[in-house]
């Protein structure tokens, strides 16, 4: 079975495109091949089919979970995700544990959360002046959001504690490279070899975690994720076991954090450079709020892809692709296409106000189908949250020109760090 058309580049040079200017490679590759078209890349072990459009995109997001598993995308967290996650799991098992997951993202609970994260992010916003890496500090805030509101930390004590352990595990994590080989390996060689030290952060952390939650169950109550977490039953009315939690907690830690620092990162990015539009969001309109939101998460995506593997031949848009290979809605073209977004390049909130809906599968910041990101009403609310709050900052850029796409982990961050002077 012949792939759609794709650079004849080793894969090595591919990598380097795909890694170093994600936004350039992804663009000349669509120039060049059009939609489909197939990468090779060290990220994957077998070539990967990349489509944006509308049509491809909704038949990748309605491939049978059994033929196409998105689960084994992320096999390579498993030894921090654990075996109950959401991220590794696919089929039914999958199912169910995201009808779980979800409960606390609802309605009136999720907007329950919104005063806690406008407040940490006023402390947060309260200190900066100057030259500000936004990226490093929001990972800081968004950290200190899911260890709070998430997590449902009270106190400093146990907050500092848990933000010490997650910064010494999730360096490791976030290490691609040393992740993939090490869950290749996995052979500990004592306490100071990779594995070995990587063993001991996670133990160290999911001891803490499991005094989190035995002092949550000691004493229930406060408005936390863990708190609704607790609330869960399965269909034989049972409560959630530690290590279930502690799996839970640690996928929306996971799936959470970088990619909510990324998208703020690159709103400050982009609100430095659009004087107009911070002027307009200063006058307080909560749709024009929500437009920004929207159009930062379309103009920079922070995750490039939603892959599935497959297991067997399927059809996607009219086209037969063999087992063993990747297939992936491409969030960064489909949310850039010249022919469903007029001036795609172009940080223009209005359009989400004067023009028509979008198609939703061009509207795919979050990925979709079964897989589309449980979080995001959160992801949205504490976006609209800390953009809020930093209405009134005077920020401009560092420098005039657009930082570029770089990848950092999994996620496209700018390559500057969203950098911008205050005051
Ligand atoms: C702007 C920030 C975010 C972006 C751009 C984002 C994007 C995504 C994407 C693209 C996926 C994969 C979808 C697919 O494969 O089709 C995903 C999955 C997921 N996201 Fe997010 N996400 C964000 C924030 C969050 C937050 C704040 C949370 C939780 C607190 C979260 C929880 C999850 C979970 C649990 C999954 C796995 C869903 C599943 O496998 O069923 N995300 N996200």
């Amino acid at each position: 079975m012949d792939l759609p058309p794709g650079p004849r580049a080793p894969a090595a040079w591919q990598t380097v495109g795909w890694t170093v200017r994600p936004a350039a490679f992804l663009r000349r590759v669509h120039e060049r091949f059009g939609d489909p078209v197939t990468v090779r890349t060290y990220w994957t072990d077998e070539p990967m089919v990349l489509f944006s459009h509308p049509d491809a995109v909704r038949d990748v997001f309605r491939l049978d979970p059994q033929v196409a598993p998105a689960g084994q995308s992320w096999e390579f967290l498993r030894p921090f995700a654990g075996p109950h996650s959401i991220l590794v799991l696919d089929g039914e098992e999958h199912l169910r544990e995201r009808r779980l997951i979800q409960t606390p993202f609802h309605g009136e609970r999720m907007r329950g959360f919104g005063p806690t994260v406008a407040e940490l992010a006023q402390q947060e916003l309260s200190t900066w002046s100057g030259r500000v890496v936004t990226l490093e500090r929001m990972k800081h805030l968004t950290l200190e959001t899911i260890l709070r509101v998430v997590f449902g930390a009270r106190g400093e004590q146990e907050a500092a504690e848990l933000r010490d352990a997650v910064h010494t595990t999730l360096d490791t994590v976030r290490s691609m490279p040393r992740m993939l080989a090490m869950s290749l390996v996995q052979r500990d060689l004592g306490p100071r070899s990779p594995w070995g030290r990587f063993r001991l952060a996670v133990e160290r952390f999911d001891s803490l975690l499991f005094e989190v939650v035995a002092r949550r169950r000691a004493e229930p109550g406060g408005d936390s994720m863990l708190a609704l977490l607790l609330e869960q039953r399965d269909e034989h009315g049972n409560p959630p076991t530690d290590r279930h939690l502690r799996d839970q907690l640690v996928a929306l830690l996971a799936a959470g954090h970088d990619t909510s620092a990324a998208s703020l990162a690159w709103a400050f990015e982009r609100l430095a450079r659009h004087p107009s539009v911070r002027a307009r969001l200063r006058e307080g309109d909560p749709a024009y709020l929500d437009a920004v939101v929207k159009e930062v998460l379309r103009v920079r995506p922070a995750l490039t892809i939603a892959p599935r593997r497959l297991l067997e031949p399927a059809r996607i848009a009219g086209r037969t692709l063999p087992a063993g290979i990747h297939v992936a809605a491409c969030l960064w073209l489909a949310l850039r296409r010249e022919d469903l977004w007029p001036q795609a390049a172009a940080f223009r909130p209005e359009r989400w106000l004067d023009g028509p809906p979008p198609n939703p599968m061009s509207w795919i910041p979050f990925g979709g189908g079964v897989r589309r990101c449980a979080g995001a009403p959160f992801a949205e609310m504490e976006m609209r949250e800390v953009l809020r709050a930093s209405a009134d900052l005077a920020i401009r850029p560092v420098r005039p020109e657009p930082e570029q796409a770089r990848r950092s982990a999994l996620v496209v961050t700018p390559h500057r760090g969203g950098e911008v002077l205050v005051g």
